[in-house]
């Protein structure tokens, strides 16, 4: 098995800071913490209402990330012209609605095949990896695909949001609709894999649900912010970000 890789997602540092609106906790320092503490990469979202990743993070930290530097956004015109004047090495196009606490569900490609197709192709000429995040649905899979991206990322929260609301041994006695959530992600990753476009998963993604996820056939990267940046604030960044790196192995 090629080796599976941590992009973390420090958006919550700057939700942190948002909250007094001052300078600190620094998403550089974060970032660099990050790296040095062994993750292959660092992803931020800026979404349109700015309600955490500001656009100077953005410009900011494409200086200093070393690893991959994934970009998460919707399909908004002013979102695009800000990634590509920064650059990034990825972008992962996901919806984006105003009232949700978090990303709720996959990119609808069919519905916005046009769209996602002219964008996938603009950002693939400057040399930008794209990744479509989307449901684990084998449609949605073969949709990606038909559009020129490179990758997708499966929207694992379904399987997420079933396995933390179990408190037993998941492995020994997992319940049927966890198994139904995980068996969708192996089935949309084995499907990825046959028709040749590559695979990350994320969202929801903590220590304990973690090491089902990782025998998707042919995941390549996951991206993890939640779980790591509430675990920092007991055992320190470093410390976070190792204990998931540690699950991964490799
Ligand atoms: N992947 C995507 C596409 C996301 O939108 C998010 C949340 O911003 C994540 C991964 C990370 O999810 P979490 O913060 O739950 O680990």
């Amino acid at each position: 098995m090629s080796r599976i890789t941590l992009c973390v997602n420090i958006d919550h540092i700057a939700t942190l800071r948002q909250a007094r609106g001052g300078a600190y906790p620094d998403t550089m320092e974060g970032a660099r913490i990050c790296e040095q503490s062994g993750a292959h990469g660092i992803t931020v979202h800026l979404r349109e209402d700015r309600r955490h990743i500001q656009d100077r993070d953005v410009i900011e930290l494409r200086k200093i990330v070393r690893g991959t530097y994934n970009l998460e956004m919707a399909l908004s015109d002013e979102i695009i012209a800000i990634a590509k004047s920064v650059r990034p090495d990825q972008i992962t196009l996901v919806p984006e609605k105003r009232q949700e606490i978090t990303t709720e569900g996959g990119l609808d490609v069919a519905a916005n095949f046009k769209k996602i197709k002219e964008v996938v192709k603009q950002f693939r000429d400057i040399g930008v990896v794209v990744s479509l995040f989307i449901e684990p649905e084998r449609d949605a899979v073969a949709r990606s695909k038909e559009t020129g991206a490179d990758c997708i990322e499966i929207h694992t929260g379904a399987y997420c949001n079933a396995a933390d609301a179990f408190t037993g041994n998941l492995e020994r006695d997992m319940p049927a609709g966890v198994k139904r959530e995980l068996d969708r992600i192996y089935r949309a990753a084995g499907f990825a894999r046959e028709i040749g476009i590559g695979i990350n998963a994320g969202h929801g993604l903590n220590s304990r649900n973690l090491a089902l996820v990782l025998a998707a056939p042919g995941l390549k990267e996951l991206n993890i912010g939640h779980s790591i940046i509430s675990r920092s604030i007991f055992v320190g960044l470093a410390a976070a970000v190792k204990e998931l790196l540690d699950i991964i192995g490799g």
